[in-house]
């Protein structure tokens, strides 16, 4: 199990080992250009493409990216059936060059809400991919942070009934159980806020916020937001002058 930042101090790297994004903003992008929303999610992801492969050029090992919240279900029916159609579309289409680029797919979250057509090309996705190790990619669909924390915690007390839960038998339930924490947050579209994302992980993650929309998040401002990273000092809980002497 990958260490826990509230038990461990994690050593630093200059490329954060796991990045976590909120891409928000394709809704905006799309009414500034008088375009239905959909049209946001459509120029979405094809950033989604971009930002993978520059992830891989970087050499961060796990990306994150946050695409359907359990709330997320509120939203107009007609907005939610086309996320929904472009979810499949989207499997349809890249899981095959995931796969030729070494990359291992999962998507974490209650996948039970999904139609079972997308439910098993989810299945098919992971599994084709699931032996490789150039970027983990994990897109987190009908997620929502308190329902990990709350799964992995049943799970954790249906195998070991009346036992006191620690925090490592926690984490190690939860749906990124075998990935190290995010070292960088990053959440597009201007608002700060966590939406229900990974909760649990974010314990000590770098946040970064930008007032880019996603549809226009690119290679340049991914490499924005690891400089900005890059200049933090990670404390996890010691002083500056302990930082400098070790
Ligand atoms: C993020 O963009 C995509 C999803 C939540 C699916 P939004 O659709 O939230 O875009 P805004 O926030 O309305 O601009
Ligand atoms: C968060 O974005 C979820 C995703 C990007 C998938 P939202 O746009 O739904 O978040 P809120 O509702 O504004 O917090
Ligand atoms: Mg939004």
């Amino acid at each position: 199990m990958p260490a826990s930042s509230t038990r461990d101090i994690p050593t630093p790297s200059d490329i954060p080992r796991h990045v976590a994004i909120i891409m928000d903003g394709n809704g905006r992008w799309a009414k500034k250009r008088l375009m239905p929303r959909v049209a946001g999610h459509v120029k979405g992801v094809d950033r989604v493409r971009d930002v993978i492969k520059h992830c891989v050029e970087l050499g961060v090992g796990h990306l994150s990216l946050f695409a359907f919240s359990s709330e997320n279900w509120r939203r107009p029916q007609e907005e939610v059936s086309k996320l929904m159609e472009l979810f499949v579309m989207a499997l349809e289409r890249e899981v095959g060059k995931l796969h030729k680029n070494g990359i291992r797919l999962r998507i974490i979250g209650d996948l039970s809400r999904f139609d079972s057509r997308l439910q098993t090309l989810i299945r098919q996705g992971e599994t084709l991919t699931r032996d490789n190790t150039r970027l983990c990619l994990n897109i987190a669909a009908n997620y929502g942070g308190r329902w990990d924390i709350l799964q992995a915690a049943n799970a954790w007390i249906g195998q070991h009934p009346g036992q006191a839960l620690t925090e490592a038998d926690l984490a190690s339930h939860l749906a990124l159980a075998d990935t190290p924490e995010p070292d960088l947050f990053i959440r597009t579209g201007g608002e700060q806020r966590i939406s229900n994302f990974l909760l649990w992980q974010l314990a000590y993650t770098e946040l970064y916020f930008t007032d880019t929309l996603w549809p226009d998040f690119n290679a340049k401002a991914l490499d924005r937001a690891i400089v900005s990273y890059q200049k933090r000092e990670r404390r996890f809980g010691r002083t500056s002058e302990q930082l400098v002497q070790s």
